[in-house]
C-alpha cells in the first residue's frame, strides 16, 4: 500500500478529511510543528501515528527542515501532504521531496497567497473565492496547480462564513488531488503539472452568477 505523511500545525480538519476519504494509501504519520495543535488529538482519535516537531526547539530553519525531512523519510512516503502546515519550507527541503509535496491553500491562487485569505478577499470585494491544491515550490503559496474549487462570496459574508464555505470545498478537492496523484494520473514534470489523461468532465465546475435583466 502507498504511504502518506501529513503535516499539520493546527486544527487538522483537512487531515481528517484525508483520513476519512478512503484513499488507496495509509497515513503512515501525522507530524505537527506545534505541540498544542488540536489536530494531534484528532489524529489520535482516528488511530493515526503522530509525532511533534516543535519548530521553536530548533536554532534555524535549516535545522528544523533537516529534522522534519528525516522524520518524514523514516516512512518513505509516496506523498507528503501539507494540511494547514504553518512553516515556510527551505529550498533544500523542497528539493528533497520534489514532486511529492502537495499543499492546500484557502484562496484561488495566485490571488491571496499568505494569511487571512478570507478577510482579504472580503476587503477586496471579490465575488468569487475558493481554494487551491498545488505542488509545493520554495515560494510560499505558489506552485503548479492541480485542482481548484470556487465559491461565491455572498452578501453579509464574514470571514468565518466565507471560510466555512471554502473549507467544505477544501475537504472535497484535497482527497481528489491525492487520488489523482496516487493513481499516477497527475504528476509534476519539469515544474509543470502533467495529467496522464485529462481530468474528468466536471472536475472543473464553473461558478456562474445568475443575472437580473
Ligand atoms: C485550511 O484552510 C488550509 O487551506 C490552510 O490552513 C487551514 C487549515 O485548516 N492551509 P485545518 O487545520 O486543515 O482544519
Amino acid at each position: 500500500m502507498q504511504r502518506l505523511v501529513v503535516l499539520i500545525s493546527g486544527r487538522g480538519s483537512n487531515m481528517e478529511a484525508l483520513a476519512r476519504a478512503g484513499l488507496a494509501a495509509e497515513i503512515a504519520l501525522v507530524i505537527s510543528s506545534d505541540p498544542d495543535a488540536t489536530g494531534l488529538e484528532r489524529a489520535k482519535r482516528l488511530g493515526l501515528p503522530t509525532q511533534v516537531l516543535d519548530h521553536r526547539e530548533y536554532e534555524s530553519r535549516d535545522d528544523f527542515d533537516a529534522a522534519l525531512g528525516d522524520a518524514i523519510a523514516t516512512r518513505d512516503p509516496d506523498l507528503v501532504a501539507l494540511a494547514g502546515f504553518m512553516r515556510i519550507l527551505t529550498p533544500a527541503f523542497v528539493a528533497r521531496f520534489e514532486g511529492k509535496l502537495l499543499n492546500i491553500h484557502p484562496s484561488l491562487l495566485p490571488a491571496f497567497p499568505g494569511l487571512r485569505t478570507h478577510d482579504r478577499a472580503l476587503e477586496e470585494g471579490v465575488r468569487v473565492h475558493g481554494c487551491t491544491v498545488h505542488f509545493v515550490t520554495p515560494d510560499l503559496d505558489h506552485g503548479p496547480i492541480v485542482i481548484q474549487a470556487a465559491v461565491p462570496v455572498l452578501e453579509g459574508d464574514t470571514g468565518e462564513t466565507l471560510a466555512d464555505r471554502v473549507l467544505a470545498e477544501e475537504h472535497r478537492i484535497y482527497p481528489q488531488a491525492i487520488r489523482w496523484f496516487l493513481s499516477g494520473r497527475v504528476r509534476l514534470a519539469s515544474g509543470r503539472v502533467v495529467f496522464r489523461e485529462p481530468p474528468p468532465a466536471g472536475a472543473a465546475v464553473l461558478y456562474s452568477p445568475g443575472l437580473d435583466n
